[in-house]
């Protein structure tokens, strides 16, 4: 009884807040929100690492394992962004054929998940060449699913 009284407490919580929004957000805009910002967290790390491996910044090992723990994470993360029915929901560049080719996208996704868990277990051999090479290799798998999943 209690429970019952907690969550229609909450859901009135919950409902009163989403309220005040312009928009009433449906579960196909939410994925989107969840799947961009994992995409944005994923980026902002990915791209520091990135200017390390150009050049352009100083190498830090201790940063860029840091940073490629945060990515192989966050690659884990992403599949339950991409529910069916979140094709139209908010403003997305996500292609709808994602969901007419579920498996070729999933193993997409999964290249990705299996060379950032590479490039994180790479960086405990502090291999400057070789965590260079590893990141290349995760760069290639996010290319690989924007060419076909993406839209410009
Ligand atoms: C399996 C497919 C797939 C892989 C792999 C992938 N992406 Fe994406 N990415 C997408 C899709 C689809 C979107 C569009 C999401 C949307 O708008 O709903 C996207 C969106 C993005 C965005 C835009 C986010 C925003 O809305 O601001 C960035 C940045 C991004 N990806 C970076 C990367 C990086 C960096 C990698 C590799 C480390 C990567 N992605 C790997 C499919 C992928």
């Amino acid at each position: 009884m209690r429970f019952i009284h907690l969550s229609l407490a909450l859901g009135l919580a919950l409902g009163a807040a989403g309220s005040t929004r312009a928009t009433s957000e449906s579960d196909g805009d939410m994925a989107v929100a969840y799947r961009q910002s994992a995409f944005k967290l994923i980026y902002w790390n990915f791209s520091k690492m990135g200017a390390m491996v150009r050049g352009a910044a100083p190498f830090d090992a201790t940063d860029f394992a840091q940073r490629a723990s945060r990515v192989a994470a966050l690659a884990e993360q992403l599949e339950e962004g991409f529910p069916k029915g979140s094709e139209t929901g908010g403003v997305t560049e996500a292609k709808p054929e994602i969901w007419t080719h579920w498996d070729d996208f999933t193993a997409k996704l999964d290249d990705l998940k299996r060379e950032s868990a590479a490039l994180r277990e790479v960086t405990a051999s502090r291999d400057e060449d070789a965590m260079k090479a590893q990141f290349q290799k995760v760069r290639q798998t996010c290319g690989a699913c924007h060419d076909e999943y993406k839209a410009d």
